[in-house]
């Protein structure tokens, strides 16, 4: 099979919470065919793939992340033919689509698990983890649960416990049983006939768990989840022949692109399953963790990069649909300068760049009171930890009523700021955060340095400034980042200040003056993306 065209590479990829992004039908709750009218949005932004959080059939405890059936679409957003037509509407205009498998676990509500738990000698028996208690009725050991308390369910029907990492609604798949590993491949097959262009594998790390079901050591910590070293539950090695075939099925047909969610490990543990012949790439969350400090964030990027090996890609991500959203954690009250310079390093650096709907018109965390959470792990860390259900309102398409979302009440409440932060508004203010996001878009597109040159950090002052390099044979980009909020002189030897700066995008000005000497000045919170020739 061609796999020669790398599109993931040079690619922008852009997460829909399918719940959040428009609501077609007016139930409040959005839709395939919402996403489908918004795809003129989409291709105008200049994104090339779209990654759909999941969209099956689920009783949506965990807003889709307990899917109870794999080769289906849950009717709240829509039906197959809606999937095909969206497919067809996003290749038409070369966007491509990922979906989200959840391969790890499944909803309790699933038919194999409900035959699985039905009895212990039936052919889904074996397809998740069940053990027996140890003696005096005591749970088969001391593994805890990411959503809180222990990770063992006990089944009446059974007389045994089944294991848990997340809700337990959301009971975890057996992969050392070969006859599941074959239906999970099915499901790959079963969305790749159907047209779908790669996958993000939800905690894939997480599929085995330790053969001998070993008590995870004990450490110090806030919650239950934290007062153990999860060594024993998850990122266990028997992963590396799962990546292996998930990649030799994928690679059966043309272009696909699989990049796995890693769980509980950082840059290291998640480049060790990453190159030719396991995943094309796994997510780094240590941008996404970095406070608004210029230092912290360029060694996050080289740890990135010491930790990939040759064949690796890496990957950019400041957002996503658990985390409290960038503008909101780098405190920008309503100026979006600091988003406008965070945007230039998503889009500048080495690796794929992985956005965050309504990331890019600076859409803030919305305050939600106890009585309206509706995240499980929200709910019960309420108030030590911000639910998830914060940075999952509606998207903030204009300033009619709901936001432009739905005609109805949504299933979340829109940001209070809808009026003046919206897409639409964003779309017409040539300074506004949008534009930075579509220009910078675009500047990626036209400059294979941006895409796949080399990366050169160059210097920076911890906390204030950052700058690098982006080099092929044929061109120089240089990206400079001011973190602070007053001004700061940039050195730069005079074989670069002797160079001719053309300014490609600034955050802050219309044009660059020749540097003077061998320095260059940035304005407060200013973002540089400069063709040296
Ligand atoms: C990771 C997903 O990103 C998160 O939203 C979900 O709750 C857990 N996996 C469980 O599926």
């Amino acid at each position: 099979m061609d796999n020669s065209n790398q599109w993931w590479k040079d690619g922008v990829i852009y997460q829909i919470y399918p719940c959040s992004f428009a609501d077609s039908n007016g139930d409040g709750v959005g839709d395939l065919q919402g996403i489908i009218t918004h795809l003129d949005y989409l291709e105008e932004l200049g994104v090339d793939a779209i990654w759909l959080s999941p969209v099956y059939p689920s009783p949506m405890v965990d807003f889709g992340y307990d899917v109870s059936d794999y080769c289906g679409i849950d009717p709240l957003f829509g039906s197959l033919d809606d999937f095909d037509i969206l497919i067809r509407e996003a290749h038409s205009r070369k966007i491509r689509v990922i979906m989200d498998l959840v391969l790890n676990h499944s909803s309790d509500q699933h038919p194999w698990f409900l035959e699985s738990r039905s009895s212990s000698d039936n052919p889904y028996s074996d397809w998740y983890i069940w053990r027996d208690g140890k003696p005096g009725g005591k749970r088969p050991n001391n593994w805890s649960s990411w959503f809180g308390g222990w990770a063992w369910e006990y089944d009446e029907g059974r007389g045994q416990y089944y294991y848990h990492m997340f809700g337990k609604l959301q009971p975890e798949l057996n992969w050392r049983n070969p006859q599941l590993r074959e239906a999970m491949m099915e499901i790959f097959r079963f969305w790749m006939d159907r047209c779908v262009d790669g996958f993000r594998l939800d905690v894939f790390n997480q599929y085995f768990k330790d053969a001998r079901f070993r008590d995870n050591p004990q450490k110090l910590g806030l919650r239950k989840f934290d007062r153990q070293t999860h060594i024993y539950d998850t990122d266990q090695p028997e992963m590396k022949g799962a990546v292996e075939e998930i990649r030799q099925v994928t690679d059966a047909y043309p272009e696909r692109y699989v990049v796995g969610e890693s769980f509980l490990v950082g840059p290291e543990g998640a480049a060790k399953y990453m190159g030719d012949g396991k995943l094309h790439a796994a997510f780094n969350f240590e941008l996404l963790n970095c406070p608004w400090d210029a230092g912290r964030m360029q060694a996050a990027l080289q740890r990135w990069e010491n930790a990939l090996g040759e064949d690796a890609w890496p990957t950019l991500v400041l957002n996503n649909h658990d985390n409290k959203r960038s503008s909101s954690r780098y405190r920008t009250g309503e100026n979006d300068d600091r988003n406008k310079a965070a945007a230039v390093l998503l889009l500048t650096a080495r690796g794929t760049p992985y956005l965050y709907y309504g990331e890019e018109i600076g859409m803030r965390n919305i305050h939600v009171p106890y009585s309206q959470i509706q995240d499980p792990p929200g709910k019960r860390y309420f108030p030590l930890f911000p639910t998830r259900d914060a940075c999952r309102s509606p998207m903030q398409w204009d300033n009619s009523p709901q936001s432009g979302f739905s005609s109805s009440a949504p299933w979340m409440t829109v940001h209070p700021d809808f009026p003046y932060r919206n897409a639409a508004a964003q779309r017409d203010d040539p300074e506004s955060l949008y534009n930075v996001y579509r220009k910078l878009i675009a500047l990626r597109k036209e400059h294979k340095a941006l895409q796949e040159g080399l990366y050169m950090p160059l210097t920076f002052e911890p906390k204030t400034l950052m700058a690098y390099l982006r080099q092929t044979k044929d061109e120089m980009i240089l990206v400079a980042i001011n973190f602070g909020r007053k001004p700061v002189r940039l050195f730069l030897g005079s074989d670069l200040a002797g160079k001719t700066w053309n300014l490609l995008l600034s955050t802050r000005r219309e044009k660059l003056e020749q540097p003077q000497g061998n320095a260059i000045r940035l304005l407060g919170n200013e973002a540089l993306v400069v063709d040296l020739d």
